[in-house]
């Protein structure tokens, strides 16, 4: 199979992670006779100290030209100056490309592989969980109305507008009840309803497609703050996680305490026409160049890069090679309970690119 695939490094750890996930392509690609060509394309702080723009035309015009985009990751504490640098943060780039490239539907699997001691979660409560959060991803407060601006008794005020459409629920709707009907057939819908009108239309485009499309599939409700204390009192009761823009981003790190470590995430980026894969893990600042970052979120997102171009039998063996990683316990410090014995960012990858090879 031929595809372009764009790969921004971004900032931190990005460049780190990034490369072993190459390895691990590279090897997926060799053994299935793939034709893989990646483009790299200047992201992040590169990208704004060369060319004075987080997210210039060019590199949107590569991305919306691929076939996939392969994203390390974005943020560095430089540009914390939002008030002085408006839309001037790597994260502005970020969230530039998303909107431009329409990616709205947001999936992130949160999976206990039980292989790691290190949840804060206890040992019975861990057995098999397994669920995905749908997060919508170009819409909500994060891209409506913002502004400053002094008030008559000359105070400072900020706000952000929170808008949804009836289209934009309905499209990101449609995705999470198609997997929960592949899955457990179990969606709970996340929201603020008692507070948000956001958040009441929500509950009723989402019911409403419920009823007239998927009968087959249990519909149920949560308020956000109490949604994030189920998750982690009782985790294998959910399945699919449907939620919006905000809401999702916060449920995500937080249900990643599940796991054992956020460096685990995967997670893609869908739309109508494109589609981009990045760990959850933020930058990492502090890691940056110790080769001490956990790959292990980038190679699963590649993974499910792999399955989205239809190509399962890959993506399993690139699950499985991590399975082995961790069984092996040839993990980053992150997930070992002895750090000391712990491996590097570059070790784990070529770990997991040696199993693929001598396994397929
Ligand atoms: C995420 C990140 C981003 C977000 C930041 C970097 C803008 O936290 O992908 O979860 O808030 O969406
Ligand atoms: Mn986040």
């Amino acid at each position: 199979m031929k595809k372009n695939i764009v790969v921004m490094e971004g900032d931190g750890i990005g460049p780190e992670v990034i490369k072993q996930t190459l390895k691990v392509l590279n090897s997926i690609q060799n053994r299935f006779d793939h034709d893989f060509s990646y483009k790299k394309v200047l992201s992040g702080v590169k990208s704004i100290e060369k060319l004075g723009d987080p997210m210039p035309k060019k590199t949107l015009k590569e991305c919306l030209k691929s076939d996939a985009i392969l994203l390390g990751s974005i943020g560095d504490p430089k540009y914390d100056h939002y008030n002085t640098r408006r839309g001037m943060r790597p994260e502005d780039g970020l969230l530039k490309l998303r909107k431009e490239m329409g990616l709205y539907c947001n999936i992130r699997p949160i999976i206990n592989y039980s292989i790691i001691d290190k949840s804060p979660i206890k040992k019975e409560k861990l057995k098999g969980i397994n669920f995905v959060i749908y997060r919508e991803l170009t819409g909500g407060i994060y891209f409506g109305k913002k502004g400053v601006y002094i008030n008559e008794r000359n105070e400072k005020v900020a706000y952000d507008h929170c808008i949804y459409s009836t289209k934009e629920i309905e499209r990101i709707g449609k995705k999470a009840f198609e997997a929960a009907r592949m899955r457990r057939k179990k969606i709970t819908l996340v929201d603020k309803a008692n507070v948000l009108e956001t958040s009441r239309l929500w509950r009723e485009v989402i019911k409403r497609i419920g009823l007239s499309c998927y009968p087959d599939v249990k519909l149920e409700f949560l308020y956000i703050d109490h949604a994030i204390m189920k998750i982690l009192l009782n985790p294998i009761k959910f399945d699919v996680i449907l939620t919006d823009n905000m809401f999702g981003d916060i449920l995500s790190d937080g249900a990643s305490v599940i796991t054992g470590s956020l460096g685990l995430l995967p997670s893609a980026s869908i739309g109508k026409n494109n589609s981009l894969f990045e760990p959850v893990h933020g930058s990492y600042p502090e890691a940056k160049g110790k080769n001490i970052a956990n790959p292990l979120g980038s190679i699963l997102s590649a993974s499910m890069m792999l399955e989205h171009f239809g190509l399962n039998k890959e993506k399993k063996i690139v699950e499985k090679a991590v399975k082995s990683s961790m069984e092996e316990k040839i993990c980053t410090s992150d997930l070992m309970t002895n750090e000391k014995c712990s491996y590097t960012t570059e070790e784990v990858g070529d770990y997991i690119e040696k199993y693929i090879k001598i396994h397929c």
